[in-house]
């Protein structure tokens, strides 16, 4: 078999935020001593950062009385204590350069009247620090990132090609098997280097914020190659998904003073937050939410069946809601026929961050289970647990993590590739393998569609590890997990026979990296006996740090399943306290 080639020196996998920052910060330290593959298994400006809306925090204005003290405690306390401490100062201290640099080449941010650039408030933060560009931000930065990179040369983008598995050997980066949709072959990528940026799992529930492409891929095949997952358990629900499409209602929305009513036309939050209110982390938003819906204060959709609670924001008015808030009514208006100004936007919790992800040092390399860096290999953005976010994110901290480490990153992999000699690559045999293991799913004549074993992982996320979870539901859908692996394993059936873009495949495909990220999402919240952050139990409702108070590894253990290690949290400022808003 002849085997295709690609070589470049640093090869990125994900054009969302942190892969395009990763790029820009190679080429314009670089230029033209290094060559980029940027491979994305969408068009590079379809990557799912686009969907990013309220916001980017960082500690813009000190003289008004906000400082990276104030920034990293927020995150620490916000993270239920399971951040590692010395990350979260890293990013809060490089924040406010990255924003600035995003000014520099061209972000129209929102201004205050002065012309200084606005800040909003947003959930879990004790100073307003989010800087936004309406509620349009990810779109935003994606298309400066983006523009910034089209002044270089020596960099090629591989739009919509699937990586399938990455290949690593005797500690070090060897290279990516990816699959070509316009001819069907698999190709091998060569490079010195590789930065993953390939974002989270957010699919793998069907009431979600997320774009169809997020499914886990680079999680997959992170732990596909023997790499460990960290704290994959913690999903973070978003308070305000719209009901039913659950697509995203910015806590730009909130931030902006909207409130939360149930059906007595309560503000509820007064219970759960009464400092905070609205404006509370996200778990504890979603929870509150939650059990207004079980105690029967909650609304529900005669269409989907969905339960959920209203976000008004009547009150703002129509001038604020279309200068802060276009896309909010926009989305409400075609997605739901509501219009905010004249009514309550419909919403419930929704799958919209993955906090754990593949097991990095505090500068973003990829570590294996003894803790060794893996050279040449990094990750960044949300696939990567570093880890800042701990047991939930606060909001807005997310696109300031995609900046900050596709900058540490670009650097550390473009200073690595100088210094390396040439790229390694695996055997030549290994992708006349990866070739027969992708195209056995195409053999079979009949058998189940992907896409119904992918519906079924979905409804069981949804039930199972959602917002309240028990030991019993979990332990179902664990069972349940095990079976639709045996199915898609034994019975998976692809109809598209053809080679040249077959997305029956790739779907088959994306169905294989779901099942294998949801059970060690499973796997790691059965044995955590606590509830710290977004990983509520109804049968362990407290924190407990004398027995809990660490990291979760996950390791692929044989062909189909996953063993669990433990690692300390790195806490260098503050000691975990109780958590009040
Ligand atoms: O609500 C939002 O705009 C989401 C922001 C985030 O997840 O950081």
């Amino acid at each position: 078999m002849t085997v295709e080639v690609v070589e470049h020196d640093i090869v990125i996998v994900g054009s969302g935020i942190a892969g395009l920052r990763a790029a820009v910060e190679i080429k314009r330290n670089y230029g033209d001593k290094l060559n980029v593959g940027l491979i994305s298994k969408v068009q590079l400006m379809r990557s799912h950062s686009v969907a990013a809306e309220g916001g980017t925090a960082a500690v813009l204005y000190r003289e008004e009385g906000d400082s990276y003290a104030l920034h990293a405690w927020d995150t620490v306390k916000g993270s239920d204590f399971l951040a590692d401490q010395d990350v979260v100062w890293l990013m809060v201290k490089l924040a406010a350069e990255e924003v600035r640099l995003l000014e520099h080449w061209g972000l129209p941010w929102s201004r205050r009247p002065d012309g200084r650039i606005a800040l909003r408030p947003f959930g879990g933060h004790s100073f307003n620090r989010t800087l936004y560009a309406a509620d349009k931000t990810g779109f935003y930065e994606m298309q400066t990132l983006y523009n910034k990179l089209l002044e270089y040369d020596g960099w090629e983008r591989y739009d919509e090609w699937f990586v399938t598995n990455i290949y690593v050997d005797e500690g070090e980066f060897k290279g990516l098997f990816t699959l070509n949709p316009r001819d069907g072959n698999i190709y091998l990528f060569k490079a010195k280097a590789a930065i993953l940026a390939t974002g989270g799992a957010g699919r793998l529930y069907s009431f979600t914020t997320y774009s169809h492409s997020v499914t886990g891929d680079g999680l997959a095949m992170a732990m596909r190659a023997g790499i460990p997952l960290k704290d994959m358990e913690f999903i973070q629900f978003h308070p305000t998904g719209l009901v039913p499409s659950g697509i995203l209602i910015t806590e730009g929305a909130r931030g902006e003073g909207g409130y939360l009513i149930n059906n007595k036309g309560e503000r509820f939050m007064a219970r759960y937050a009464p400092q905070k209110m609205e404006l509370a982390p996200r778990d504890i938003v979603s929870r509150a939410i939650m059990r207004e819906i079980v105690e029967g204060k909650g609304f529900i959709d005669e269409v989907s069946g969905l339960e959920y609670v209203q976000l008004d924001l009547r009150h703002l008015g129509e001038d604020k809601i279309n200068d802060k808030l276009p896309a909010v009514r926009e989305i409400a208006l075609k997605h739901a026929g509501i219009d905010p100004v004249e009514e309550p936007i419909p919403i419930r919790p929704v799958a919209h961050y993955t906090m754990g992800g593949i097991h990095t040092d505090t500068y973003y390399r990829v570590l294996d289970k003894d803790g060794r860096w893996i050279r040449g290999l990094f990750a960044a953005g949300e696939v990567a647990a570093a880890s800042i976010h701990g047991a939930n994110r606060l909001g807005s901290n997310s696109t300031t993590e995609c900046l900050v480490s596709g900058r540490i990153t670009g650097i550390l992999a473009a200073e690595y590739a100088l210094k390396a000699e040439e790229a390694k690559e695996p055997p030549r045999d290994r992708v006349a393998a990866e070739e027969d293991w992708v195209y056995s799913l195409v053999k079979r004549e009949s058998g189940t569609p992907s896409y119904m074993v992918r519906r079924e992982l979905q409804d069981t996320m949804g039930s199972k590890f959602y917002v309240f979870r028990t030991e019993d539901g979990m332990r179902d859908g664990l069972l349940k997990i095990v079976k639709l692996r045996n199915i898609m394993r034994s019975d998976a059936y692809v109809e598209d026979k053809s080679r040249v873009y077959n997305t029956d495949l790739i779907l088959a495909l994306e169905t294989v990296n779901m099942l294998d990220i949801a059970l060690v999402i499973a796997k790691g919240a059965i044995t955590r006996l606590e509830s710290r952050g977004a990983h509520y139990r109804l049968d362990y409702t407290k924190r407990d740090d004398v027995d809990w108070l660490k990291h979760t590894l996950a390791l692929r253990y044989g062909e189909d399943d996953v063993s669990l290690y433990y690692e300390p949290v790195r806490i260098t400022t503050w000691k975990p306290t109780e958590r009040k808003y």
